[in-house]
């Protein structure tokens, strides 16, 4: 037989359609897509099997410090471990400047750490937090250049955040060079303002974290970005909503034409803030920015991800231990503003998604494969290579059991942060097979690729640019004046 591998028998889906057929694997690609092919040497039999293009994380953290210094719990190795058995076969994650770094070193420093231990797939993307002449004269251009065509900005975060001015600058910088700013959008001085009043007050519990992060916090912050790019007539991507304010700003700016995309995270459609509100300093599990918020907060993003005015789902994995390297410094008398921000969620993302949207009958699935696999691929540059099944694309193939139920258990997941905010939640449907490059990465529930296996990918320009090149407003300042 011509194939290295065969997946005979399968119900594919991809963004748009669902269709029985089998599948030719030939080195690392789909070589073909056919009604009746006959058995490769390899061959997995995939009858009753969903066959979905490998999911794409374009949120997560890995190898990274936070904003306050401590350490995420996973490296590359446990972080595409993780992914992997969750059904994803790429992810984005970022490689961090802190204020002075040299970038070029950042980077070489991500890529080294990725090289050594990735199974799968990955490219990068950058945080900025030091936009000096230096960065966005050389530094920010080469990157692009390289395939790093993202970059995350954060208006909020004492050490990490940048003035309005200075993200005028990196929008105006991704525009000439062809890449896309993603933005943190809370408001960092009505934050600290709430903080400091709360603490006054003697009010220190996880609970706090959440009242400190208040939706209108993150609703102004989300309006000023949305505000810089209609002035720079830029795309810019909203990372993780949490709920019905930003996303009410979201919506109103598509529908006046603006190109502004969004993305959210499982926390936001199957948490909230009482979460938070555990005994003791359990809610510090619940703790990432913006926080859970409530029920109609959750109606509205699920409603979002229907709907198109989210447009990826993404992890924003960023593990932390429950000790005192993470959420709990102080133990019991942690105080919230202590706590590591961040949850893990890497390798549940989909399933849980998949089991409370696709198997409820709430999505269809091709809107689950266009929010965890092709939207990614296409908004970062990496589309058709990968999210979508075609000839010619990467075998990055995930084979869905959707009769399978499983209890979550942390000691079932494969990071490191040693617990799961979804503990003993019952998830319906699960990635039993997965195959990255044409290569069986998980059966049976066992690894079969190595440290090393995995990639980098050089990312294109993003399609939100293009569109933007091709759609853009000629009557603004800047199109006006300064070209
Ligand atoms: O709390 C969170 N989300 N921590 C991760 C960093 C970020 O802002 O995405
Ligand atoms: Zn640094
Ligand atoms: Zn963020
Ligand atoms: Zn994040």
């Amino acid at each position: 037989n011509e194939f290295d591998l065969t997946i005979r028998n399968g119900r594919i889906s991809d963004a748009n359609t669902t269709y029985y057929a089998d599948i030719g694997i030939k080195d690392g690609k789909i070589a073909i897509i056919a009604d009746r092919l006959s058995a490769a040497d390899s061959d997995i039999d995939a009858t009753g099997l969903w066959v979905l293009p490998g999911g794409i994380d374009s949120h997560c953290h890995v190898d990274e410090r936070s904003p306050m210094g401590m350490r995420v719990a996973d490296d590359f190795l446990s972080a595409t471990t993780a992914a992997l058995f969750g059904g994803t076969t790429t992810i984005i994650p970022f490689a961090v400047q802190h204020r002075k770094d040299h970038l070029p070193t950042v980077i070489a420093d991500y890529k080294a750490l990725a090289a050594q231990r990735a199974v799968i797939d990955y490219a990068l993307h950058l945080i900025v937090t030091d936009p000096n002449p230096d960065t966005l004269s050389s530094h920010l251009p080469a990157a692009i250049r390289s395939g790093i065509t993202s970059f995350k900005v954060f208006m909020t975060y004492e050490v990490l955040k940048l003035t309005d001015e200075q993200i005028l600058d990196i929008l105006e910088l991704a525009d000439a060079e062809g890449a896309l700013v993603m933005i943190h959008a809370e408001n960092d001085d009505m934050i600290r303002w709430l903080t400091r009043k709360l603490l006054s007050f003697g009010h220190t519990s996880p609970k706090f974290h959440g009242v400190s992060h208040d939706p209108i916090a993150e609703a102004e912050a989300t309006n000023r970005a949305v505000s810089l790019a209609a002035l720079m007539d830029v795309p810019i991507l909203i990372v993780h909503v949490s709920g019905i304010e930003p996303l009410r700003i979201i919506h109103g700016a598509q529908a006046l034409g603006l190109n502004i995309l969004a993305e959210s995270c499982p926390q936001y459609l199957f948490l909230t803030a009482e979460d938070l509100d555990l005994p003791g300093v359990e809610g510090a599990k619940y703790c990432c920015s913006p926080p859970p918020r409530d029920p109609i907060s959750q109606k509205a993003v699920w409603d979002s991800l229907l709907d198109g005015t989210l447009q990826l789902y993404s992890s924003d994995h960023a593990p932390y231990k429950f000790d005192e390297t993470g959420k709990i410094p102080r133990g019991e008398q942690t105080i919230f503003t202590e706590m590591a921000n961040g949850l893990p969620g890497i390798e549940l993302r989909m399933a849980l998604l998949f089991s409370e949207g696709v198997l409820t009958g709430r999505m269809p699935i091709e809107r689950f494969v266009a929010l965890c696999s092709t939207n990614h691929a296409r908004t970062y540059g990496l589309f058709p290579r990968k999210g979508a099944i075609a000839v010619g694309s990467d075998a990055d193939l995930a084979l869905w059991d959707p009769t399978v139920k499983r209890v979550v258990r942390a000691e079932l997941l494969h990071d490191k942060a040693g617990y799961t905010p979804y503990e003993g939640r019952t998830v319906t449907g699960w990635p039993t097979t997965v195959i990255s490059r044409g290569r069986v990465a998980v059966q049976d529930n066992r690894l079969l690729l190595q440290p090393g296996d995995g990639e980098l990918l050089a990312c294109g320009t993003p399609e939100p640019v293009v569109r933007q090149r091709l759609n853009g407003n000629p009557n603004s300042v800047r199109r006006k004046f300064f070209t």
